[in-house]
């Protein structure tokens, strides 16, 4: 359970996140949307303390997360864990490099120097690639791969810290629509199958709309809209995203193409 309690940012005289409320209860997949500037990466970045609330409380299971110092508040960076538009791999490591870095908060500095990783850890590494499609690419240098490939190697390299809680900043944001897809498809399978909460800051109304059991709208860095994708009518989004009438939303789409068939396999999941 995740409550954010009237979280606020300042960069100067002005706030980035202002006074922003809500609560998230078990594994929902939450999708944050909001023109530019609106205040989604900060928020996101609170979250994972990466950036200081300047006031506020973000209560994890009743601890106030932003209240941690030290190695409390790295134990809790890696409960949950981020994910970015850019991947941030190592561009020249290989891909089970990559991925066992996602072990690196609990391990000791002089193993991490020479690489020396755990058997148990690489083959849990193995695991997590495979059944994210990208085994055959184990042994490939990260910069290698495509888009999409290296975006789900940073999906697994989040998993090895087995979060409660992933982060994804605009993480189809650099990939065409069938990589976006595949990707979208991975955080959610990692929501259903696995239990854990996914926000996602998502740049498209169609992806939020199609993956997210739950949008929060943010404009100047308040909450304009929270509900479910039913609930987001073209008027809340042109409140969201503060268009004018002409506002269409193609302007704010991936095209990622229309699987109802999988749509509706996961929907039977959900309500089992
Ligand atoms: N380090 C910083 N220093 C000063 N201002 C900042 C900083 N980071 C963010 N801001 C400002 O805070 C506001 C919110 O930025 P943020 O990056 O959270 O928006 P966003 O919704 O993620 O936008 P985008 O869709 O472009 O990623 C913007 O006005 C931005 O300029
Ligand atoms: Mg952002």
């Amino acid at each position: 359970m995740l409550e954010v309690r009237a979280v606020t940012r300042m960069f100067g005289a002005r706030a980035a996140v202002d006074g922003v409320s809500f609560t998230v209860d078990g594994p929902a997949f939450v999708g944050i949307i909001g023109r530019s500037g609106a205040g989604k990466s900060t928020l996101l970045r609170m979250m994972n303390r990466l950036t200081d609330a300047t006031s506020g409380r973000i209560l994890v299971n009743g601890r106030d997360v932003l209240a941690l110092r030290g190695a409390e508040a790295r134990a809790w960076q890696g409960r949950c864990a981020m994910i970015f538009q850019q991947f941030n791999l190592v561009p020249r490591m290989d891909v089970v490099s990559n991925v066992l870095h996602g072990t690196l908060n609990r391990r000791a500095t002089l193993a991490t120097l020479f690489s020396l990783w755990p058997r148990a850890d690489i083959l849990r590494a193995l695991d997590i690639l495979d059944r994210l499609g990208i085994a055959e690419q184990a042994a490939k240098r990260a910069e290698a791969l495509s888009g999409g490939q290296q975006q789900r190697v940073a999906i697994a390299r989040a998993l090895m810290q087995d979060p409660e809680v992933i982060l994804a900043d605009e993480p189809i944001a650099s990939l065409d629509p069938m990589n976006a897809q595949v990707v979208m498809d991975t955080l959610r399978r990692i929501n259903v199958e696995d239990g854990r909460m996914v926000i996602a800051n998502l740049h498209t109304l169609d992806t939020a709309r199609r993956y997210c059991d739950r949008v929060i709208g943010m404009r100047d860095g308040r909450i304009v809209f929270d509900g479910t994708p039913d609930q987001l009518s073209t008027g809340a989004a042109r409140d969201i995203y503060g268009a004018d009438a002409g506002f269409n939303e193609a302007a704010t789409s991936t095209a990622i193409p229309a699987d109802t068939a999988a749509d509706a396999a996961y929907a039977g999941r959900l309500l089992a």
